[in-house]
């Protein structure tokens, strides 16, 4: 590889493209950031195309079809992106020998763990969306290219659309919330996400890294949880009602449980990952409302 390595983010409007094109900002790296209408995954024309024209080191798949609920009555549209647009990029990634990060998510995972899941833990996802995220877990394993793929979790930022944003909206138009309370996980500050990302493609032996990794800011927390603190920063006066996940029902089922143990990661990399709440300080201090 070059001294000046040439990035590609695809999805690049999304939170994490965004949040990636403020960390990597810098002159060791040539950054292509195209949102969907400048490549869209999906298409494996433009994907090639793009590839052959640009002499790409490292590509930072950021694209993906996020809409969770949605995605149970539109499958092959979340398909399309989530797997096939995966091994559209893959693919170009293998015959050009580039490195391919990926971003995944804790819906592989079915909740039934009572512990922090690691990589190798049976994956057994209950919707659509998380379905078509190990879909395209696999496609990119088995295209053979260089791949670290990283599974998140709960991811905000200041940018795009959010739980954190929801529940600011909400405060301005509500005296009162029910947020569920037994969904237990770990919220992620999609800037902490790019910084460990930056951490792996400036790493010496980046080749070497290939594999599975799970990223999430420490600490757990139930969705009931994750507002309180909002509320409780922001100093919002609405009142936040804990309720189960009954009272609330929603198209996809997402896992009771889904805490990620990001041990493998932080070694790899000899970082620390920020506790959720202090993430959420620094997040909240961005946003204006
Ligand atoms: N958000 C979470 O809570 C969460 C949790 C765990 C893992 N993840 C994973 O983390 C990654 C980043 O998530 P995020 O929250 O940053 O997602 P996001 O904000 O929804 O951004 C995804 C971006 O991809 C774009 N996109 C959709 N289809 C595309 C296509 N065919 N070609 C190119 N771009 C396309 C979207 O554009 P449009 O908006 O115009 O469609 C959007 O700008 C994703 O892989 C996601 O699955 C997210």
């Amino acid at each position: 590889m070059s001294a000046t390595k040439n990035i590609l983010i695809t999805g690049a409007d999304g939170q994490l493209g965004q949040e990636l094109q403020l960390v990597l900002n810098s002159d060791s790296f040539r950054i292509f950031a195209l949102n969907k209408s400048q490549l869209d995954i999906a298409n494996k024309v433009a994907v090639n195309h793009f590839f052959r024209e640009n002499n790409i080191d490292v590509a930072i798949n950021c694209a993906a079809y996020t809409a969770v609920d949605k995605a149970e009555s539109e499958a092959q549209k979340c398909y399309e992106i989530n797997d096939t647009g995966a091994k559209n990029i893959a693919t170009a990634c293998k015959e050009r020998d580039a490195l391919l990060i990926h971003i995944s998510t804790d819906f592989v995972f079915d909740g039934s763990a009572s512990k922090p899941l690691k990589e190798k833990d049976k994956t057994n996802p209950l919707s659509v969306y998380g379905k078509s995220k190990l879909a395209g877990e696999h496609t990119i394993t088995s295209s053979g290219c260089k791949a670290i793929i990283i599974r998140t979790s709960w991811l905000y930022s200041s940018f795009g659309a959010n739980f954190v944003k929801t529940i600011l909206r909400l405060a301005k138009d509500r005296d009162s919330l029910g947020i569920v309370s037994d969904q237990i996980g770990s919220p992620t500050y999609a800037a902490d996400l790019a910084t460990g990302i930056k951490k792996f493609i400036t790493h010496k032996n980046l080749a070497e890294l290939a594999g599975i990794y799970h990223f999430s800011n420490s600490g757990v927390a139930s969705w009931y949880d994750f507002a309180i603190a909002i509320k409780n920063i922001k100093q919002l006066s609405v009142q936040v009602n804990p309720i189960n996940t009954s009272e609330y029902p929603t198209p996809a089922t997402r896992p009771s449980y889904s805490v990620l143990n990001c041990k493998k990661l932080k070694q790899t990399l000899a970082i620390e990952i920020p506790h959720w709440q202090d993430s959420l300080a620094i997040c909240l201090s961005k946003i204006e409302n």
